[in-house]
């Protein structure tokens, strides 16, 4: 029986989480879910951003399923609620973080390294007072996750972007001979070379010219984000972070938006999207993935949350999208098997 961790994280983390735990309860009933603390919401529990209890749980599940982190309770504490996060996902390898960005003419997908870089490498202060954070790649980090975007590409419109800034980093030209020793393999995807200055440049003037964009953890970041704000903002784009053979971390690009949450206007699209990513990918069920994308198109025509120039509420979207599954014929009762044949 697949079982799904479903980590509701902090914010408006638990108010778009109770709206995918619905859906996904409708769309796979067998799925078993078990909720588990992480975050902000596990420090004043336990003391630590990510309990052991909970990293068990998701190391033995078959995929996790995560709301944002994070609460400027703890921004300037040693113990923040963010170490959860990155801690998790070096903990299950999941180092090829998928983050699609789709409106209109516009389909990119960012391809984002994610346990590698500035965010994983040696930090300290010295002794004069100087701090220092290390931006580190090894050649098969690298490797492995620009095989994956040229998979991906493959599979899509063929064409590969990598995003780097190897006018001034070592880990930049790193980067980009290992794509290029890596690309012979691939010769159906054409691949080209980016600075990530101009890249930013480029995705927000003209974000309708790429396919896959591959890039390491910094720029993946901040990339990520400025693609989901030229494709209808933050509330909308969600994510896959997929390891070789454990389970994905499924979760939304966007934060824990303290400046929203508790008033039940967030809008639940990104963590109802990265849903249909873990039906996907995490467990298999491309036709209960598409089901659930084809109710979440109809719910934001219906039912537009605020950031979209709507009223809806959070749960006026997520009943939208329930009410859609129910009329779109997806599966009712017990799931039958991998092959799209259902009750
Ligand atoms: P944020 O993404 O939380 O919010 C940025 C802006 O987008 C805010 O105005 C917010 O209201 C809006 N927004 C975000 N999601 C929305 C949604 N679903 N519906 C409507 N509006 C939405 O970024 P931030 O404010 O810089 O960060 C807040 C906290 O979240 C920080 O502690 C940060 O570390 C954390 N964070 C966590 C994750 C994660 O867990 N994956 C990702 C990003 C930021
Ligand atoms: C994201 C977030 C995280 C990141 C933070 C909260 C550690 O911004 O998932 O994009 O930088 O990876
Ligand atoms: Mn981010």
């Amino acid at each position: 029986m697949p079982d799904v961790a479903v980590l509701p994280g902090d914010g408006i983390g638990p108010e778009v989480a109770a709206e995918a735990r619905l859906a996904l309860e409708q769309l796979a009933p067998d799925v078993e879910l078990h909720e588990h603390l992480v975050g902000a919401a596990a420090i004043r529990a336990t003391g630590e951003p990510l309990p052991q209890e909970t990293l068990d749980a998701c190391l033995g599940a078959t995929a996790v399923l995560k709301g944002p982190v994070g609460d400027p309770e703890f921004d300037a504490a040693d113990v923040r609620p963010e170490q959860g996060l990155l801690a998790l996902r070096a903990a299950l390898d999941a180092y090829a973080n998928l983050r699609p960005a789709v409106l209109g003419e516009v389909d990119v997908l960012i391809v984002r390294e994610l346990v590698g870089g500035l965010y994983f490498g040696e930090r300290g202060v010295r002794e004069d007072g100087t701090v220092f954070d290390t931006c580190e790649y090894h050649p098969s980090q690298v490797e492995r996750i620009a095989r994956r975007a040229f998979e991906v590409a493959r599979s899509r419109g063929g064409r590969l972007t990598s995003v780097d800034k190897a006018n001034v980093l070592e880990t930049s030209r790193l980067w980009r001979r290992v794509v290029d020793e890596v690309a012979p393999g691939y010769p159906d995807v054409r691949v080209e070379h980016m600075l990530v200055d101009n890249a930013a440049m480029q995705l927000a003037t003209s974000p309708e010219q790429f396919d896959v964009l591959v890039t390491e953890n910094t720029f993946g970041d901040i990339l990520s984000d400025l693609a989901a704000a030229v494709t209808g903002g933050l509330g909308l784009a969600p994510s896959a972070s997929l390891s070789d053979d454990g389970p994905g971390i499924f979760e939304p690009v966007h934060g824990s938006a303290p400046d929203i949450a508790a008033r039940g206007v967030a809008n639940p699209t990104a963590m109802l999207r990265s849903t249909a990513l873990l039906l996907e990918h995490g467990l298999g069920r491309a036709d209960e993935a598409a089901s659930l994308r084809r109710a979440i198109e109809h719910a934001l025509a219906t039912a537009p949350t605020p950031d979209l120039g709507g009223t809806a509420t959070t749960g006026e979207l997520g009943a939208a999208v329930r009410a859609q599954l129910a009329v779109d014929g997806v599966p009712v009762g017990p799931y039958r098997g991998g092959d799209g044949t259902h009750a």
